[in-house]
């Protein structure tokens, strides 16, 4: 058996062959294919990662919506020390949680309006799939449809994941999911009267961080406004853009007196340590669903892993401290740097970069193009690879990602989803030169030019032999 030392002490290479032993081969060639599936990482601080052989990286991936506090905030180490020192209970929810109570209130204290009961799961797909099943309960079973943009990430498990709807979700999934056009009023209201008195739920991200697409004020209001009038439950899916990602502590609060009937969050909710979301209703839609002793719990999505002590004891520090820190105006400072530095850089390389789009601390980068040899790279492509339409742009969008890493030390990423953009997605406690510097290193590597980026990723991840 191995022992945390020994864990500790392994070379990337014996980390590689357990992963392909025990894991997924498939995942180590994939992840190699880039440096930061080729190193570990030492030790996480801040907005910095320092790998084994002591190399600093500057992290803007924001943890993917986990690291607004960034990697090891100081204040969420200390909740977590005093609770280990003190030996607080985690586990029993017969006796009743003064974190849980806490964090409860200060939800509903920095929320709008009435959202004030909430429920407290561990992943983001569980909390969307507790949302929903509210909306069914609050519905009594008597609706069956649920509506679902066609640009959503919802989660991977069998509910969230047919919520999501990709094509590649080929599993099955809860009954009822119809789809609307993302941020078309007009199709959603097709779509409600296509399932006339049915529709119990509409989930909706206000702002998609998967495909860096936000829905225009009035389209928000027009659901509001439709939800109310056909009885529906209005769902808010804020689990990646909360605690002030995109310059408001949740995208839906910059329109005032707008509220969903349920918003779901997770991801930086947190504080990049604990793993916990909350679904938050309205109080007479949480009422109405469950507020009697025969359903009192059949609210919660799992019945073991919910509202655990030190998860809720960081979690209320990670609202404090977004609350206390601004974390929205610091996302906004990030947004001043990001937005006119990476439309520079869509003007000047207007070939490479289709357009730039985001808000606040979150940016996507389209690149696309490059020279033509490379649709005869795609065609070429092994495995199923060669089928995705979608492949040409993922390869360029790999390469500038791999060579701001390797020349630069920026660890970015893309999505899988929409069209696929570089995500510049830092976290609220990166200094305004680091963001500066992002910028200036994203500019040198399209410089240096498509063609010549992708031929340096494929000869690298045919010279690394993974
Ligand atoms: C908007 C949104 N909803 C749901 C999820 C699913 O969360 P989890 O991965 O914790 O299940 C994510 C995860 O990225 C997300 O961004």
């Amino acid at each position: 058996m191995y022992t945390l030392d020994d864990a500790e002490r392994f070379e990337v290479g014996e980390v590689h062959d357990l992963y392909r032993r025990y894991v997924n081969k498939s995942q180590v060639s994939l992840m190699t294919s880039f440096g930061f599936g080729r190193e570990l990482v030492a030790h996480a601080e801040g907005a910095h990662l320092t790998l084994t052989d002591g190399r600093r990286i500057l992290d803007v991936t924001g943890g993917v919506g986990v690291l607004n506090h960034g990697h090891n905030h100081p204040r969420i180490l200390a909740v977590r020390e005093r609770f280990a020192r003190e030996r607080r209970m985690e586990v029993h929810k017969t006796y009743f949680s003064p974190y849980l109570a806490a964090l409860g209130h200060n939800l509903a204290e920095v929320l709008p309006g009435d959202l004030s009961m909430s429920f407290l799961p561990n992943s983001g797909a569980e909390a969307v799939e507790g949302a929903v099943k509210l909306a069914f309960k609050y519905h009594n079973g008597k609706r069956r449809t649920v509506l679902r943009a066609d640009r959503a990430f919802h989660g991977k498990l069998l509910g969230s994941g047919g919520l999501t709807g990709q094509a590649q979700f080929a599993f099955p999934t809860i009954p009822g999911i119809d789809t609307f056009t993302y941020n078309d009023l007009a199709s959603v209201r097709r779509a409600v009267a296509t399932h006339p008195g049915d529709v119990y739920a509409i989930l909706i991200e206000p702002f998609s961080a998967s495909t860096i697409e936000a829905c225009s004020e009035e389209f928000l209001r027009g659901l509001r406004e439709l939800c109310d009038r056909e009885k529906i439950v209005l769902i808010f899916d804020e689990i990646y853009t909360g605690w002030g990602k995109t310059g408001t502590l949740f995208h839906f609060m910059r329109y005032p007196g707008l509220l969903p009937d349920v918003l779901t969050t997770s991801k930086s909710f947190g504080g990049g340590k604990s793993s916990i979301s909350a679904f938050v209703a309205r109080e007479p839609v949480f009422r109405k669903a469950y507020d009697n002793l025969g359903d009192a719990l059949l609210q919660s999505t799992s019945t073991t892993y919910y509202g655990f002590g030190e998860e809720c004891a960081t979690a209320l520090e990670a609202v404090n401290i977004a609350i206390e820190d601004d974390y929205p105006a610091r996302a906004r400072a990030i947004g001043a740097v990001l937005e006119p530095g990476l439309r520079r850089l869509a003007k000047e390389h207007p070939d490479t970069v289709a357009r730039v789009d985001g808000a606040g601390a979150l940016w996507g980068v389209f690149i696309d193009g490059g020279p033509r040899i490379l649709d005869l790279v795609a065609k070429l492509a092994p495995g199923g690879m060669a089928r995705d339409p979608r492949f040409k742009t993922k390869l360029v969008t790999c390469a500038v990602i791999s060579a701001l890493y390797q020349d630069h030390g920026i660890f970015a990423y893309y999505t899988l989803n929409g069209r696929n953009p570089l995500i510049i997605g830092p976290s609220l406690i990166t200094e305004p030169a680091d963001v500066e510097r992002t910028v200036d290193a994203l500019g040198t590597v399209l410089d240096e030019g498509l063609g010549r980026l992708v031929t340096r990723f494929v000869k690298q991840k045919v010279a690394s032999q993974w």
